[in-house]
């Protein structure tokens, strides 16, 4: 090779070795002590190895304001581009914080749109693992504009192509509502938070002294206010959920979701459930367990596992398919809906309709959660959302009523009425408009004050309405139940169900979109 080829490319090994060093190994080794890995080490622990291809490695800022132009590093503060996940297409973009602390100028913003634009056009999921001091200061609205660049795409491919958001760090100000569009939030306890204003700003205009955790660490989201799905333990536990959770998705919203060959039997019979639901109806029971029980291999991915518990979410597999998972739990508000569980539900609901996700709802429903906290928090509105999602989704829809389904808790839970494919029930299923107790007491008020003994009477009409309505029978006579199923035979119903309905085809009437009750 001649000394001017050779010229050439050591610029280019040049280059690139300047570009791999991001802020410098100082910034690096402080990455590194704080428990965090760089924005390299993470794609590469979280892609198949060595399938990485990067683009706009030498991208740099243009901005000329308080001295920029003597600070330009290679990448910008963002590496960017795609890769395989158990060998399918992925984009991918990582916040490299040692480069001006991962915040977002003009350039940074134009690599993040370059490989939303190239998920869109191929179809395939985009991951973003955000490290960031948010808008990068001395170019001023030019990254507020490259932030509301990406919230656009962000918006535009809600729905086409999953997107998953990791937060690996700092996430403040406007910054966080990239991730609130996209589908699901995972945050690293400890090292990551998200707030609209810090704990700074809320000491001078609230006076309210809150530390960076509290107000918005990776517990306080996935407990309290329901914005991360996922919290994890560490970056290891984070990068290994991403690839977990986009096994259960398809690439996009015109394929299906991958199918995993399982050695489980599809007629294996789960003999726990014949007795797991108690003879007394006020006892609880885990409907995890039941999820368990039923899905391939035991295995249950749940998704907001420590916010409104008193509905479950997740995916499993049933015969290899991926199913998304809707379950009351009476193990806690003795699975009643509220509020926070409505929210939750819907959301899951549209994105496994959104995405060609079979859906399993496991109904053990009292009704709704009574009382003014829930009644001025808009139960109304927000107990619509799941209904509205429900009845909206035109994917295969199976339902297992395994005890309460009273009132309009019943209707709400992907009932025959809402479109479901399959209402199975088990013959402890109750179904009715309100529970014996209250049904007595509303109509046979005169009679029990009448009573001789009132108690006794009581009892008698409570037993007496028990074998009447709390059952599957009325429903199943009306075709509203299709079959009262022996609870261990439940894998096989719901994998003939699913199976059954692989060719399904529904659609709703044309529209512009629906009007969902915010
Ligand atoms: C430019 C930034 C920056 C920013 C950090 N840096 N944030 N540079 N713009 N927004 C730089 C620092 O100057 C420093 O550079 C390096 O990144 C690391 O920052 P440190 O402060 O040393 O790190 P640390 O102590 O870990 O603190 C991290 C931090 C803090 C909490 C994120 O840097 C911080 O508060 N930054 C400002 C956050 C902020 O207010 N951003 C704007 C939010 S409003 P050197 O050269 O020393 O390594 C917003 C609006 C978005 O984002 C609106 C969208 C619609």
């Amino acid at each position: 090779m001649g000394p001017e080829r050779e010229a050439l490319l050591q610029r280019l090994a040049d280059s690139e070795a300047q570009a791999r060093a991001g802020g410098g190994e100082a910034r690096v080794q402080r990455q590194h002590e704080r428990g965090k890995l760089t924005a390299r080490e993470r794609i590469e622990a979280f892609l198949d190895p060595d399938s990485f291809v990067e683009l706009d490695a030498f991208v740099m800022h243009q901005c000329t304001d308080f001295g920029l132009e003597r600070q330009r590093v290679m990448g910008d503060g963002v590496v960017t581009g795609h890769g395989r996940v158990d060998g399918r297409l992925v984009y991918v973009f990582a916040q490299d914080f040692t480069v001006f602390g991962g915040s977002l100028s003009a350039a940074h913003a134009r690599k993040i749109c370059k490989i939303m634009d190239h998920a869109m056009r191929t179809g395939a999921p985009v991951v973003g693992l955000n490290d960031s001091g948010g808008a990068r200061i001395q170019e001023g609205v030019a990254s507020l504009g490259g932030y509301a660049d990406i919230f656009l795409k962000n918006t535009l491919a809600s729905g086409v192509v999953p997107q998953l958001s990791a937060i690996m760090g700092p996430c403040a100000g406007g910054a966080v509502y990239s991730p609130a569009i996209t589908d699901f939030i995972a945050m690293v306890e400890d090292t990551s938070y998200m707030f609209v204003t810090g704990p700074d700003v809320l000491k001078t205009v609230t006076h309210e002294i809150v530390t960076k955790e509290e107000l918005g660490g990776a517990d306080t989201h996935a407990r309290t206010s329901g914005v991360a799905h996922f919290k994890v333990p560490s970056e290891e536990a984070m990068l290994a959920l991403l690839r977990e959770l986009l096994s259960y998705l398809p690439q996009n919203n015109m394929s299906e979701p991958p199918r995993r060959p399982t050695d489980d039997p599809i007629d294996r019979e789960c003999t726990s459930l014949i007795e797991i639901v108690p003879t007394n109806p006020n006892k609880p029971y885990d409907i995890k367990d039941v999820i368990r029980t039923v899905a391939d291999d035991g295995r249950f991915l749940e998704v907001h596992e420590h916010y409104a518990g008193n509905i479950v979410v997740g995916f499993c597999r049933l015969d290899g398919r991926s199913i998304g998972v809707v379950a009351n739990q009476p193990a806690q508000l003795a699975g009643c809906l509220d509020v926070n569980s409505s929210t939750k539900g819907a959301r899951f609901v549209r994105f496994c309709d959104a995405f060609n996700i079979p859906l399993l709802t496991l109904v053990d429903v009292p009704g709704f959660l009574p009382g003014t906290a829930q009644e001025y928090g808009g139960i109304i509105k927000h107990g619509a959302k799941l209904l509205y999602a429900f009845a909206e989704a035109t994917v295969a829809k199976v339902t297992v009523i395994t005890r309460k389904a009273y009132g309009g808790a019943y209707d709400v839970m992907n009932s025959k009425h809402i479109r479901a494919d399959y209402n199975f029930a088990w013959p402890t299923a109750e179904i009715a408009v309100m529970g014996p107790d209250g049904a007595v007491n509303i109509i046979h008020r005169k009679e029990l004050a009448e009573a001789s003994d009132p108690v006794a009477r009581k009892a008698e009409l409570v037993s007496d309405y028990r074998t009447t309505f709390a059952n599957p029978y009325r429903a199943a006579e009306l075709g509203f139940v299709d079959a009262v199923i022996r609870p261990e035979q439940t894998r096989k119903h719901l994998i003939d169900a699913f199976r059954s309905l692989e060719n399904k085809r529904d659609e709703n009437p044309p529209k512009k979109h629906g009007n969902i009750p915010l």
